[in-house]
């Protein structure tokens, strides 16, 4: 079971103490089945990332090669070995969208941003991401910020959206 204390995001905690409260998850969950996929859950919540160096701890750990645990970050999206932003930016790229312009989007995003696609911005600001369908097709192009959608994107107010994130 997850407990709230292990997937506290407590602000200004030190990396050192981050890992010995990734230490305390991993004592109480290594004997459950499927651990790893649990631990890996709370420590990316803890840490906010899976570097390689907390992916090795983690290995040491539970006695697994760093192989094993390395390809389980690696297989499931959900799980990211680099610093996450404060703010996702995903341009669906599915057929509605990339036919009504998700292209344009994501070269005015790139432009705006100063990132590619696949970037973060350098004040860990914004991501930019490029997805598959999403449902809102009727409404194409559509892109998400975090959890919200935006639908029937136009290229040319996204300055203006994207000072609302300012
Ligand atoms: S193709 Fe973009 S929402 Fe379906």
């Amino acid at each position: 079971m997850i407990t709230e204390t292990n997937t506290c995001n407590c602000a200004n905690e030190t990396d050192q103490e981050k890992y010995a409260r990734i230490e305390q998850v991993i004592e109480e969950y290594k004997d459950n089945e499927g651990s790893l996929i649990q631990i890996l859950h709370l420590a990316q919540g803890i840490f906010g990332y899976l570097p390689l160096e907390l992916q090795k701890f983690i290995a040491e750990k539970l006695n697994k090669p760093l192989s094993e645990v390395y390809g389980v970050v690696t297989f499931y999206s959900f799980f990211s070995v680099k610093p996450k932003s404060k703010y996702a930016i995903r341009v669906c790229m599915g057929t509605a969208c990339y036919v009504r312009g998700g292209k344009k989007i994501v070269d005015k995003l790139q432009e705006l941003l100063g990132i590619e696609v696949g970037e973060t911005t350098p004040d860990g600001k914004f991501s930019l991401e490029v997805m598959r369908c999403i449902g809102a097709c009727g409404l194409a192009p559509a892109i998400t910020i975090n959890d919200k959608v935006y639908k029937q994107v136009n290229p040319d107010k996204l300055k203006k959206l994207l000072k609302e994130f300012k």
